[in-house]
């Protein structure tokens, strides 16, 4: 086994984009939480350390800290963000408020004579998260890097091998990130370009093997790319001891329950129980208007259907998800990290359902790493390159409370957007695309006629990781079609808007 990086997480939303930045280099890296002690480093003989961001600030009383022996291990270390601060503060740097506040893309001129960024271009774009920063280096330290309000934008000790880089590489956005994460894990650190995801692929299909035993295995199949990854990794592990359920909450997008069925018993041999809940799901739902509320009752709503169904399937052991890493930090689930949503298939496993374990074999991947593994396993491509669709549903893009003439409206625009916009041959170039039920209405005229309907707005957007996304620049001849069609064939339609947010701030869902 290759030599680890070691990341060190405390508590950032982005530490497993590290990890995946560094997969992305074929290197082997580890997380492990920021409590994990010297001795529990060392056993791991790590090629390199690097230290997460935090939504903490170094100098609060309570702020996650690490041994500041890491520092003399003699292995390279980098620290990111709030890394670098913790890193400057204990080798005697200081670290305050800053003046302005950097949220969002910064230009940052780079020293490039420097260790870590050598070879770089000296002007770039980086994405920055911070209201403290470092204002004193450390002994030994020189600074490489300033943007206009951020003096000590990236700082090293030369010939020490200490890093510390204020921006994220990590993001995609940040011009040359990956260039940077590349020089500290392969030129820096020494790792040797090994890591693949046929590897991954094999690892996961013993550990599946190891986990289940001679037992069996519930997953519920949603009908995206998640849960038919895990049900391949699944099924090449125990076969037909696997039992999928297919729960139709009546928030599925237009034909969906139809294609999961006829997808999932041509392509697995597994045993399939596809269910209508729908009445259930509103009928929970009915004057529910708060986000959090909804998402909770759709998830709660989601085990009792399932502990219902495996009732009549009778004793299984094992119960499985397709979460994958977005969900799980953005649920909060990292130590030291803070809630943004509830995602529906994150949450543990109650113990009421009576399974011994929860298999969550994606549950560190990124969406488009879900994609290869599933293209190595050899799904086919209407299942791998299907876009993202979440647990909730069109519940969470129907702002509001939730009726079904309420989401036909989101479904029906939903379905013009994705015909018109795959016919464009936008598909390859727009990450995620879908309309939103705004729950606002606004006057128009239609004929001679004053009309008081629902606007529908269109989001799109472009990323890699769905941590941080764009807007996308569709053309205006598909925005002008799509809009057309939308208020002349979906009857209590009169408007069509179209969200020009990146996230962050906003999120990729409305809700
Ligand atoms: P947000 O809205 O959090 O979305 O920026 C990021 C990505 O996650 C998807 N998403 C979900 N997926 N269960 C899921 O399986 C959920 O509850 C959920 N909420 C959001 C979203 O569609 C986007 O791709």
């Amino acid at each position: 086994m290759d030599q680890p990086v070691v990341i060190l997480d405390f508590g950032s939303q982005y530490t497993q984009l590290i990890a995946r930045r560094i997969r992305q280099a074929h290197v082997f890296s580890q997380v492990l939480p920021y409590t994990a002690g010297l001795a529990q480093i060392r056993a791991l003989c790590p090629a390199g350390l690097i230290l997460s961001g935090s939504p903490s600030a170094v100098t609060y009383a309570d702020a996650p800290s690490c041994d500041p022996a890491l520092f003399s291990l003699g292995v390279p270390v980098l620290g990111v963000c709030y890394g670098m601060q913790l890193m400057a503060q204990s080798l005697g740097g200081s670290v305050g408020k800053a003046r302005v506040r950097e949220y969002g893309l910064r230009a940052v001129t780079l020293d490039v004579s420097g260790e870590l960024f050598s070879g770089l271009r000296p002007q770039c774009d980086t994405w920055m998260s911070h209201a403290y920063q470092v204002d004193r280096l450390p002994p030994g330290f020189v600074g490489t890097a300033h943007t206009e309000t951020c003096p000590l934008a990236a700082m090293e000790a030369p010939g020490r091998r200490l890093y510390g880089v204020q921006f994220h590489p990590e993001t995609s956005h940040s011009q040359q990130g990956m260039d940077v994460i590349r020089r500290f894990v392969r030129d820096i650190c020494g790792c040797a370009p090994s890591w693949r995801m046929e590897g991954f692929a094999e690892q996961a299909v013993a550990d599946i093997k190891k986990a289940v035993g001679g037992g069996t295995v519930l997953l519920g199949l949603s009908g995206g790319v998640d849960s038919a990854v895990v049900a391949a990794l699944i099924s090449k592990a125990v076969g037909e001891r696997l039992n999928c359920v297919f729960v139709d909450h009546g928030f599925m997008r237009k034909d969906e329950p139809e294609l999961v069925r006829e997808v999932f018993t041509r392509h697995f041999p597994v045993h399939l129980s596809a269910l209508d809940a729908s009445d259930r799901f509103y009928e929970k739902l009915r004057g529910v208007t708060d986000p959090e509320q909804k998402r909770k009752i759709i998830g709660a709503e989601f085990i009792a259907v399932f502990r219902d169904e495996a009732q009549k399937l009778g004793a299984l052991d094992h119960f499985a998800q397709g979460t994958i890493y977005p969900d799980v930090i953005e649920s909060g689930a990292a130590p030291g990290s803070t809630v943004i949503k509830s995602h529906h298939n994150v949450g543990g496993l109650p113990r009421e359902l009576g399974f011994t374990s929860l298999i969550e074999p994606l549950r560190f991947l990124f969406k488009d790493e879900v994609r290869e593994l599933g293209e190595v396993l050899g799904l086919p491509e209407e299942m791998t390159r299907r876009q993202p669709f979440p647990g909730p549903g069109l519940a969470i893009r129907t702002l509001g409370e939730l009726t079904r003439e309420k989401v036909d409206l989101t479904r029906h625009s939903d379905a013009i957007l994705l015909e018109e916009f795959r016919k464009a041959g936008l598909d390859g170039q727009i990450s995620q695309y879908f309309t939103v039920n705004t729950d606002l209405r606004s006057v128009g005229v239609m004929g001679d006629e004053r009309s008081y309907d629902t606007a529908i707005a269109i989001r799109a957007i472009t990323t890699d990781d769905f941590m941080t996304a764009d807007w996308a620049r569709v053309p205006y001849d598909t925005l002008a079609l799509v809009s057309r069609r939308i208020v002349n064939e979906v009857s209590g339609v009169n408007r069509v808007l179209l969200d020009i947010t990146t996230k962050p701030p906003a999120s990729i869902e409305w809700e």
